[in-house]
């Protein structure tokens, strides 16, 4: 955005702020306390300071919004029609292992409704952002998604179930039916990028069950915003309530759907 609205300058300054932290972090991986949250699932100090640098930060511009928190979970605000939907790291997994695919993602609610979306890959320097009406941009370059028409040539990314989460063998099951039809499956291990790339092109879709509002809450506006279509897997209207998503290029939906319903 080469104007940035009030809202994003508030945004981008706090990403900006916690980023500066947790790239300092990701370099010193050795240090950093880790404790276990549950099955594959690491809470790091990282993850903690990241949180509150930018519960902050948007408190300091926005102080009546609530804040719905990977770490820190619901807090009410005066204001009960906006809430932030943040996600300090997502891709904790590939912090944590020296990985440098992870992500600062920060949603904004209005009404329940996404109205605004940030997604940084500090590593990379690549800012994402989208707001309601007014684009997708990374790094200031408007997004489109791919224009491919044909599974056959689609990159698809997705998420596997981690250990602990879920049965195995439906996922499986969809993703050989996926494997058969489309060019290639990756698995990055960031929800939030994977949404990001589909609304870059990068990647013609992106399915995944189980997920967390923070995960996908600004990557469905982002995608939406570059030209994309967003369903639970099902084609139901709803994946921030359900955790289920299917995110896609505007020409691949229904077919990819076909394959993915059944997962
Ligand atoms: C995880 C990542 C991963 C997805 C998992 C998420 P976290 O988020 O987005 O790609 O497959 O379902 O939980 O735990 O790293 O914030």
């Amino acid at each position: 955005m080469t104007l940035r609205s009030p809202l994003m300058t508030v945004m981008t300054g706090a990403a900006q702020k916690a980023a500066r932290a947790l790239k300092r972090d990701f370099g010193e991986l050795e240090q950093l306390q880790v404790s276990r949250k549950g099955p594959s699932d690491f809470v790091t100090a990282a993850d903690l300071r990241a949180e509150k640098t930018l519960c902050q930060e948007l408190a300091k511009a926005r102080p009546k919004f609530g804040f719905l928190l990977e770490e820190g979970g619901e807090i009410k605000g005066d204001d009960p029609r906006h809430r932030w939907i943040i996600d300090p790291i997502d891709g904790t997994t590939n912090f944590l292992h020296g990985i440098p695919h992870f992500a600062i993602s920060i949603g904004l609610e209005m009404d329940g409704e996404i109205i605004a979306g940030l997604i940084f890959n500090p590593v990379a320097d690549e800012m994402y952002l989208a707001e309601k009406g007014k684009g997708a941009y990374l790094n200031d370059h408007r997004l489109r998604v791919s224009g491919r028409s044909n599974l056959a040539e689609a990159v698809i990314a997705t998420g596997i179930p981690h250990h602990g989460r879920g049965e195995h063998g439906p996922y499986l099951e969809v993703l050989g039916g996926v494997m058969a039809k489309v060019a290639g499956i990756r698995r990055m291990g960031t929800a939030s990028l994977d949404l990001a790339y589909v609304a870059a092109g990068r990647c013609d879709g992106y399915w995944e069950t189980g997920l967390k509002p923070w995960d996908m809450a600004a990557g469905i506006i982002l995608v939406r915003e570059a030209g994309g279509f967003v369903t639970e897997v099902d084609g139901g209207k709803s994946p921030l309530a359900s955790g289920s998503i299917l995110a896609t290029n505007a020409k691949l939906h229904k077919d990819l759907q076909a394959i993915v319903e059944r997962n």
